[in-house]
């Protein structure tokens, strides 16, 4: 059996990711520095599974923590979740994303290359892939073109990893890119708690559907899509968690492997919004903004790779991630605060 360190494991798709692992028996470690997420998350983790995992509050940029924490634990393979993915953010801290993604990697895969730890798997993003030149996105799509530094960040760790499989052929790294993650566990226990303000759709939805927030933004109704409204690949988090399971049990072959992790389905931004509001049973009010900019029109997923090579694929649809994203906001309004 597996043991496996993750990193940011406390956050959104980290916490729930923890969750399908400790509930097939694997023993894990957590590293986060709670910069984005709340240590109440760990207890429901816990409460939810039953088990028990170590967690090490501690920045992965702080090389004798993760010398302690590597010398402490006999890891097979690490999870890097750790990271800040605030697109706006990065716009505006450039330096500061950069210094925590791309060094805060390099500091994990030298900590992980002294103790000979060299099973990777890495959250990349659809955000890689920028503008998309024609759709659904295949893993051999043109990648680059990002248009924000945090996209950069993923692009370019994406090409530090690929240099250090070139430069060692013994790691095996695979690199899983994330379409657009919602919904929440279930249980209701765990969810996505955005700081302020969400910057994402579903968040922002579910904040309007239970009062704390006024009216939808709808960025944009001229795009050349059905319905005129920008289109994605939504994916229910437990369905992202389970891609990872996937991908720790088909970690055999040295090389960087690379999967798409989407539905393979598009779904519009006035979609999401009326099944949302069958979930919550209210009409939810919604005005048509300006377009967002750097907001590309349409961008899906072709899930066949993940599918044929890991016997993974996403079993939930629009219905549930709304039915639990919903679930999650009504039972905790304020997310992991009292
Ligand atoms: P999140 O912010 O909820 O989780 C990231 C976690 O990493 C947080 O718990 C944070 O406290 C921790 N962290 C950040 N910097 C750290 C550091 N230097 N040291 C230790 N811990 C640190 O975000 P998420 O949505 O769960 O995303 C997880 C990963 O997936 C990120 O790398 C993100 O870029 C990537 N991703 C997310 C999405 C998305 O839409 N949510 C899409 C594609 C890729
Ligand atoms: C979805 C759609 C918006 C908010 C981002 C990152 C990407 C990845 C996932 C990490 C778009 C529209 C949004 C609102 C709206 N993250 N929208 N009103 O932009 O596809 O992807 O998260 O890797 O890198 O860029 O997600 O949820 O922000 O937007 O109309 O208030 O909803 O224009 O069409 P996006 P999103």
């Amino acid at each position: 059996m597996k043991n496996i360190l993750l990193t940011g494991g406390i956050g959104f798709i980290g916490s729930h990711t923890l969750v399908e692992l400790l509930n097939r028996g694997y023993q894990v470690a957590v590293v986060d520095n709670l910069v984005n997420a709340s240590e109440i998350t760990a207890d429901r983790v816990r409460e939810i599974t039953g088990r028990d995992f170590r967690f090490y509050r501690a920045d992965i940029r702080d090389r004798d923590a993760m010398e302690k924490i590597f010398a402490e634990n006999a890891f097979d393979a690490v999870i890097h979740f750790a990271g800040l993915k605030a697109v706006g953010e990065s716009c505006v801290k450039p330096l500061e994303y950069y210094d925590n993604n791309i060094y805060g990697t390099l500091v994990l895969l030298e900590t992980m290359r002294a103790h000979n730890v060299k099973e990777l798997i890495f959250s990349s993003s659809a955000t890689v892939y920028g503008t998309p030149e024609s759709l659904p996105l295949t893993e051999t799509s043109k990648t680059g073109g990002t248009t924000n530094p945090y996209g950069t960040t993923k692009y370019e760790i994406e090409g530090i990893l690929n240099d250090l499989y070139r430069a060692d052929p013994t790691w095996n790294i695979t690199l899983l890119r994330y379409f657009n993650p919602v919904g929440a566990h279930p249980s209701g226990r765990i969810g996505e708690d955005p700081k302020g303000i969400p910057n994402n759709l579903m968040p922002y939805v579910a904040q309007v559907a239970s009062g704390k927030l006024q009216k939808i933004r709808v960025f944009g109704d001229d795009y050349p899509t059905p319905d005129g409204t920008g289109v994605r690949d939504y994916i229910h988090v437990v369905d992202l968690a389970r891609g990872h399971i996937a991908a720790i049990e088909h970690l055999n072959d040295p090389g960087v492997h690379i999967y798409n992790l989407g539905t393979g389905i598009g779904y519009s931004v006035l979609d999401m919004i009326h099944a949302f509001e069958k979930a919550c049973g209210k009409q939810l009010p919604y005005e048509i903004c300006p377009r967002r900019p750097g907001d590309i029109a349409a961008c899906y997923a072709s899930a066949e790779k993940a599918e044929r090579d890991l016997g993974w694929k996403a079993e939930y649809g629009i219905t549930e991630m709304c039915r639990d994203q919903w679930n999650w906001q009504s039972k905790n309004p304020n997310g992991y605060e009292a």
